[in-house]
């Protein structure tokens, strides 16, 4: 039974993943702490990214994955059966070294989650573009 009396967001315990035979993961137990950045440090291919994507699901879209082990986000096993994979990474961003916008115009790939996350007033959606253009010194 996990409680929250730790400052921990996210547990990763005895974690194992494979893809396909390969195993990537070998018992990798850590903490992140809430409100911390934590780096990842390692040689290529130690398997920094493939630790990343579980944590928001990511790899499930990887055909012949498995994972063992448990993720916790905030006491909760990520991947347990009736946790809502979208709904995981709706909570749990993911910023990529490459950026991919979507091929739409700069105001539409900002409203995008917004608007699917029931951002409906064409006012609210424009003072959060010029916002967020603003706070990435883009808008002048
Ligand atoms: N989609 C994949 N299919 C099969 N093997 C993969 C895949 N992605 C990564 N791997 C393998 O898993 C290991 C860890 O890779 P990765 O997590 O990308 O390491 P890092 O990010 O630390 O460089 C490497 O041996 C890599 O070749
Ligand atoms: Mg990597």
């Amino acid at each position: 039974m996990v409680t929250m009396e730790n400052n921990n967001i996210i547990e990763v315990e005895q974690v194992n993943f494979y893809y396909g035979v390969f195993k990537a993961l070998i018992d990798v137990t850590m903490d992140f702490e809430k409100k911390k950045v934590t780096a990842l440090i390692g040689p290529s291919g130690c398997g920094k990214s493939t630790l990343l994507r579980l944590l928001n699901r990511m790899n499930d879209l990887i055909d012949g994955t498995r994972v063992e082990g448990e993720v916790r986000f905030e006491g909760t096993n990520i991947y347990d059966a009736h946790v809502d994979p979208v709904d995981v990474r709706r909570r749990i961003g993911m910023v990529f070294q490459k950026p991919n916008p979507f091929p739409k115009s700069i105001f539409d790939n900002i409203t995008y989650g917004p608007k699917l996350n029931g951002v409906r007033g064409k006012t609210e959606q424009e003072a959060l573009v010029q916002w967020s253009l603003e706070q990435a010194s883009l808008w002048e």
